[in-house]
């Protein structure tokens, strides 16, 4: 394949550092220090570039705040997957009236997915004046520069022109935890699954190059991080734009190989490209996560046709029945779309069925939200909102109910397990994922957040798990 991407290069990376010190001057010219706030919706590429965002306003010399009125500057990072985020994000972004007007200096900027849809920048430009800056995902590495221009000259600033996509290293990052980390391996979408927006915001696939991969998992591994997430819409087709001979297996194995206790995840996988030999590795490699987030989205072979999905009901059956083979303790999840438009009552009744006997540990599911400009958009949809709610509500309750019963089967076993956080409250002070990643609330010593401890699973729900730490060597 082409090797078709446009690479920002380290001097350019250097310009936008030069400007945040620039800008540092400016913020910081009386005497006190800046605050921003950086709000995000949606995926965890979202939350990755978020704390791009906060590296470079760290280098600008900000401080953080969840306050909106006492920040400076307010970034709002967008999602367009579904309308219910896009309304979100409109309604908090309608509501910073009051804060710009107790701070008329206030600074708001509006980013990310959805602000990259034409339609919806044009929103932004009529019906927000409070907004001063908006920019697609594709702009992110040049956010001091635009910042920049606000400043300088006093006017709104719109950079959402169309992007086939961008790669760019080097960027600064404020990173959220001190245990879990997101890792970044490709960006953007070649499959174009009918109802979704993200390959027309983020653009296509690039691969990042193996060895800035490594380089910064090495980073993470050396900083005390001991969950390694790697990202990307389709993580299975990690280096088919890179014209080398290395994929998401070999990237893995590569990752595996770094010395050190931590644990690999990834997502997202499709399952159009999910191989043995994906399967294999993870089965192999000792610090991959048992756990595989592979969205089947229905279970009708009719609709995924006009998903463009590129797979069957009984591929999708046989791939799990070989990851189970090969990982006999694999935790599975899913994305579930229901109301596709023109799904019938007995193509829903095979998503049901699907599940009941895939028995998924848990279930992400989504009523069908029309997106401009997608394929999905143009298609007959007789069915009302009051049907797609009630399958909705019938698949939600399947999949609680098994969630409760796999839960409920961890119960008086031990497990290892990752502490990751203390929850502020006194019964269950300490929160934990196990391998598999399902949550489990603990009682424990707040000093084993970051270590890895066995925990005697005491009790599950649909939710969560339940127990007592012990600590582990
Ligand atoms: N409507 C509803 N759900 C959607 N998703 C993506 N696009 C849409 C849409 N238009 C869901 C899919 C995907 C998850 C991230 O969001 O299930 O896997
Ligand atoms: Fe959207 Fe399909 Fe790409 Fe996932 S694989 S981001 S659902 S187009």
């Amino acid at each position: 394949m082409k090797y078709e991407r446009t690479s920002i290069t380290p001097q350019e990376i250097d310009r936008q550092l030069e400007l945040c010190h620039r800008i540092a001057d400016r913020l910081g010219a009386d005497g006190r220090r800046p605050l921003a706030m950086v709000d995000t919706y949606g995926c965890q590429q979202n939350e990755a570039d978020s704390e791009k965002l906060r590296g470079y306003l760290a280098e600008m010399g900000c401080g953080f705040t969840q306050d909106e009125f006492e920040a400076d500057i307010i970034v709002v990072n967008t999602c367009a997957v579904r309308e219910h985020a896009e309304m979100r994000v409109l309604g908090n972004v309608g509501a910073l009236n009051h804060t710009k007007k107790a701070k008329p200096d206030q600074i708001i900027a509006v980013c990310g997915c959805m602000v990259q849809q034409e339609h919806m920048a044009e929103k932004i430009r009529k019906s927000y004046p409070i907004v001063d800056l908006v920019f697609g995902p594709h702009e992110i590495w040049r956010f001091p520069e635009l910042l920049e221009r606000v400043l300088e000259r006093h006017r709104r600033v719109f950079a959402t022109e169309k992007n086939s996509g961008v790669v760019a290293e080097g960027i600064p990052r404020q990173r959220d935890g001190k245990v879990k980390a997101w890792l970044s391996v490709m960006y953007g979408c070649n499959n174009f699954c009918t109802y979704c927006v993200v390959p027309y915001v983020r653009g296509r696939e690039r691969s990042r190059l193996p060895e800035e991969v490594i380089a910064e998992a090495e980073e993470l591994v050396a900083a005390g991080y001991r969950d390694i997430t790697l990202l990307g819409q389709n993580v299975n087709s990690y280096g088919k734009d890179l014209g080398i001979d290395v994929d998401f297996a070999d990237l893995i194995r590569r990752i595996n190989d770094i010395p050190g206790d931590f644990l690999i995840r990834f997502m997202t996988s499709h399952p159009k490209d999910a191989t043995e030999k994906l399967f294999r590795t993870m089965a192999e490699c000792e610090k991959c996560a048992r756990h595989i987030h592979l969205p089947v989205q229905s279970g009708s072979n009719r609709v995924l046709r006009a998903m463009n999905r590129s797979y069957t009901r009984e591929k999708y059956l046989e791939e799990i029945a070989l990851a189970r083979s090969l990982m006999p303790d694999l935790v599975l999840t899913t994305d579930i779309i229901v109301g596709f438009p023109g799904e019938t009552e007995e193509e829903f009744a095979e998503t049901l069925s699907l599940c009941e006997e895939v028995r998924f540990d848990a279930m992400f599911t989504f009523i069908y939200s029309k997106r401009v400009g997608t394929p999905a958009a143009s298609m007959p949809d007789p069915y009302t909102r009051e049907e797609k709610q009630r399958r909705f509500d019938a698949l939600t309750e399947l999949s609680n109910r098994i969630s409760a019963e796999k839960h409920g089967a961890y119960v008086g076993t031990r497990q290892r397990v990752l502490v990751d956080g203390e929850t502020g409250r006194e019964e269950y002070n300490l929160s934990a994922r196990t391998n598999g990643g399902r949550l489990v609330h603990l009682k424990g010593d707040p000093g084993l957040v970051g270590q890895f401890v066995t925990a005697e699973i005491t009790s599950g729900n649909t939710w969560a798990l339940y127990g007592k730490a012990e600590e582990d060597g």
